[in-house]
């Protein structure tokens, strides 16, 4: 079987190298990929929005399935675009994909059917939200309803950075914006709790924890993702039952009226406070780096799941998992998540002899003559399995040691809450 994968970040190598190891696997392509995926697929330097180029290629290419990695494409309508054709998308289709490309869309849901979330108000014009920041109470959040690429979310502690953000908002930062969100903070720890769905059943696709900041002790500017750990510390039966119960079924239910039935994963953003999850965010496909944490654990042949969620024969499968300690450390280029160099050398790769156990998935690289060259602010994803977290974490150490990659930057407390703590 021949499958195309879009995307280039650490999560579409790490699905690449995932169902690389299917026996049904005849070859692999991957839109655009990046240095690592040009090792086990071929790299097709099409412009993912093209969803015309995308089809010649895979019809000429006799591609019977496509599985999405980022969410682009899904809200764009990807699904929908190949729904007359034979080739397999695996994703949501448009209506659902509004989970995550309108956080409005979500929080109505939310209302309609009752699902725990921040307390939250929509306002469609900037005086409206100012003169609500007067009765208001601090710290608060402000949000930019659309897609923002991990940005458009703004932690507000006083009247003049909400001011600020709403302004950003409404003069275009994040595209053209009819309204702003606005909504209460929520005190609690933050989990990412994953299902993937056929459309008729769900099933958990295990938890992690992402880092999402850029320094140590989850300070400084947000980032696609600094590391993970999975399974996280939070899950618990009770805490899972309240979660599919309270947020999962129901999103999956009002889908369901709206018309659409939800094939593809879906990643739950959740704060847990006093033992009660919180919705904060829908993502309509796994996180990166959560996906690379998640996947070196899954025991199940991954294109098999796939095919069964395409197939709607998720019901007869029984997905098992290595019960095992995962951690991922991402390598950054100096100065990301701003402004920082590509093309820089990346010596040292073959230093790295990885143990069973130990996974590397590139993200932003590209080969030039065999040479590995950075091409992205998340650069390397290290993972590691072992019965602890620590032990993971070092061995994840030693390794970016060997690379002594003098253009990168790393967190080192990523797993601090069950490590160090
Ligand atoms: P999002 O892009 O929606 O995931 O938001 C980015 C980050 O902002 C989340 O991972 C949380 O850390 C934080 N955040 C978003 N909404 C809230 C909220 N209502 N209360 C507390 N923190 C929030
Ligand atoms: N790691 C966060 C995300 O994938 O959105």
């Amino acid at each position: 079987m021949k499958v195309g994968i879009i995307g280039s970040g650490g999560r579409e190598h790490a699905i690449c190298e995932s169902i690389k190891k299917s026996s049904k696997i005849e070859k692999i392509y991957c839109f655009p990929g990046n240095a690592g995926t040009s090792e086990i697929a071929e790299n097709i330097a099409i412009d993912i929005s093209d969803f015309n180029k995308i089809k010649e290629f895979l019809i000429s290419n006799k591609i019977s399935l496509l599985i999405v990695g980022p969410e682009k494409p899904l809200v764009d309508g990807i699904v929908d675009f190949f729904k007359d054709t034979e080739i397999n998308v695996f994703g949501p289709d448009k209506i659902a994909s509004q989970l995550e490309g309108s956080k409005i869309f979500t929080k109505k849901i939310c209302e309609i059917y009752k699902i725990p979330t921040a307390n939250f108000g929509i306002f469609e014009n900037c005086n409206e939200a100012v003169v609500f920041l007067d009765k208001t109470q601090f710290p608060l959040v402000v949000k930019a309803d659309g897609l923002a690429s991990g940005k458009g979310v703004y932690i507000c502690e006083n009247k003049d950075s909400a001011n600020t953000a709403i302004k950003e908002i409404f003069n275009g930062k994040f595209g053209i914006a009819k309204n702003v969100l606005i909504e209460e903070f929520l005190i609690g720890e933050e989990m990412s709790y994953f299902i993937i769905s056929d459309g008729k059943e769900i099933k958990n696709f295990e938890t992690a924890q992402d880092h999402k900041r850029v320094l140590e002790g989850d300070k400084g500017d947000n980032t696609g993702g600094m590391g993970a750990y999975s399974p996280s510390r939070l899950i618990n039966q009770v805490l899972e039952k309240k979660i599919l119960n309270k947020i999962i079924e129901p999103t999956i239910k009002a889908l369901k009226k709206m018309g659409s039935n939800y094939k593809g994963f879906l990643y739950a953003g959740l704060m847990i406070v006093k033992d009660e999850p919180f919705l904060i965010e829908y993502n309509v496909r796994m996180g990166d780096p959560e996906c690379q944490t998640i996947l070196p654990k899954l025991k199940t042949d991954l294109l098999e799941i796939i095919e069964a969620c395409c197939n709607e024969k998720l019901k007869n499968l029984k997905i098992e998992w290595y019960n095992k300690k995962s951690l991922c450390i991402v390598l950054c280029s100096k100065g990301y998540p701003d402004k920082y160099n590509n093309n820089i050398l990346i010596e040292n790769t073959e230093k790295l002899d990885l143990a069973k156990g130990d996974f590397i998935y590139h993200a932003g690289t590209k080969k030039i003559e065999n040479k590995i060259y950075s091409n992205g602010g998340r650069v390397i994803n290290f993972v590691s399995l072992s019965s602890n977290f620590k032990e993971s974490r070092d061995k994840i150490f030693n390794h970016i040691s060997k690379l002594n990659w003098s253009g990168g930057f790393f967190r080192k407390d990523i797993g601090y809450k069950v490590i160090d703590e």
